[in-house]
């Protein structure tokens, strides 16, 4: 007889943790989701709780990133994931160009962001940062509400020459909701009416205090255009992700999250997706949302295929059943005969939820996430 911690009883019986420490405690056991209890206790729960033993072993699970930990020993460093947010315009596409060396803007359409892109920098001293692109344009606020929840910093970007606009406020009410440190990128200095003060004034008015006017918010003086003071901000989000000290399980199957997603006419089902935890690779069954599939090919933010991706990486993945949602985890499984499981059992709970919720709620999960 094994001893099994509440989280991971809690993850085969496809019920929530909480739920079954609530249950333990109406038992007189004062236990936490990650302490162990004894097979006898387990089995009362899974008889409370009105499954059978049975399906249990057939380890249903419904896999969650939020309940079942990876033990402290396992975790190594991983790169920051950084958001860029800010007004229509002030220049986020702009700063990611200037930072990869390329120009994705000028092959937009109309130069506005219509979906998240995701890429991966390294620093001078060999330090790698995620960034997400997110579209600064009203429409698409959903989308960037998706971009924040796998987002470790926000990298506000204000331009110079412009002010606190509506959706720069916005970014600001989203960063602080999900209790994310910001670091501010007053853009485009190089125009002769650029005014920085006047930025860093107008942002106390949204309790945004930068470190110059004895807060704590980072702030850099910046041009995307003329490529000016980017090692500063490089440096800073370097520092900011130091202090927040981001570890993740390299050596086990992967999980995660969906950025984007689409159907391509060559390729097929394809999706962005950032690795939470683990290392996924070529040839893994992982299921998505409600769909299983199997990796076919994993390519990086160069457009090259490789074989395999850790913690941290946006890649596209290949070999999909169906277009997943933004926002949906992914996870490889054992085999496939356990994703077609996993994914009929969360067909199951999704239809389960869809007769008893309202519709999803973006801040709910933006804060679940996070
Ligand atoms: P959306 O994706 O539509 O929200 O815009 P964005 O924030 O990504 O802005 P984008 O990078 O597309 O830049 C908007 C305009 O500002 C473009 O014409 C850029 O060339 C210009 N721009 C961006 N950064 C700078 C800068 O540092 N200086 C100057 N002078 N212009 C800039
Ligand atoms: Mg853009």
């Amino acid at each position: 007889p094994e001893a099994i911690t509440v989280g991971e009883l809690a993850k085969r019986m496809g019920e929530k943790g909480a739920d079954l420490v609530k249950e333990l405690f109406n038992l007189d056991m004062m236990v936490t989701v990650n302490q162990t209890i004894d097979q006898d206790t387990a089995e009362l729960l899974v008889d409370q709780f009105g499954h059978n033993i049975e399906r249990v072993s057939e380890a249903d699970v419904d896999i969650d990133t939020a309940e079942d930990q990876d033990p402290e020993e396992t975790l190594k460093p991983r790169p920051p994931v950084v958001t860029i947010m800010g007004h229509v315009d002030h220049g986020k596409t702009s700063l990611l160009d200037a930072l990869r060396g390329t120009n994705v803007t000028r092959g937009e359409a109309g130069g506005i962001t219509q979906h998240i892109g995701s890429y991966q920098v390294t620093t001078k001293d060999g330090q790698k940062i995620t960034f997400l692109d997110t579209p600064g344009h009203a429409a698409f606020t959903e989308m960037r509400q998706r971009g924040a929840n796998v987002t470790d910093i926000v990298v506000l970007v204000v331009a110079a020459d412009d002010g606190i606009m509506p959706q720069t406020i916005e970014a600001i009410n989203h960063t602080k909701a999900a209790g994310v440190p910001m670091i501010v990128a007053i853009n485009k200095m190089d125009k002769p009416e650029a005014n920085p003060d006047n930025i860093r004034t107008r942002l106390l008015e949204h309790e945004v205090i930068v470190e110059s006017m004895s807060g704590d918010v980072q702030d850099v003086e910046i041009s995307a255009k003329e490529k000016t003071n980017l090692d500063e901000l490089l440096e800073k989000i370097a520092l900011q992700a130091e202090l927040l000290e981001l570890k993740a399980r390299p050596d086990r199957m992967a999980e995660a999250r969906v950025i984007e997603a689409q159907l391509d006419k060559g390729r097929g089902p394809v999706a962005t997706v950032l690795i939470t935890r683990g290392t996924l690779k070529r040839g893994d069954t992982f299921v998505v949302g409600t769909q299983s599939g199997r990796v076919r090919a994993i390519v990086n933010d160069q457009g090259k295929q490789i074989k395999e991706a850790g913690p941290a990486m946006p890649v596209e993945v290949l070999g999909l059943g169906g277009v997943p949602r933004a926002g949906d985890v992914l996870a490889v499984v054992e085999n496939e005969q356990r994703a077609r499981e996993v994914a009929q059992y969360r067909q199951e709970k999704a239809t389960e939820k869809r007769t008893a919720l309202a519709p999803t709620n973006f801040d709910t999960m933006f804060n679940n996430i996070a």
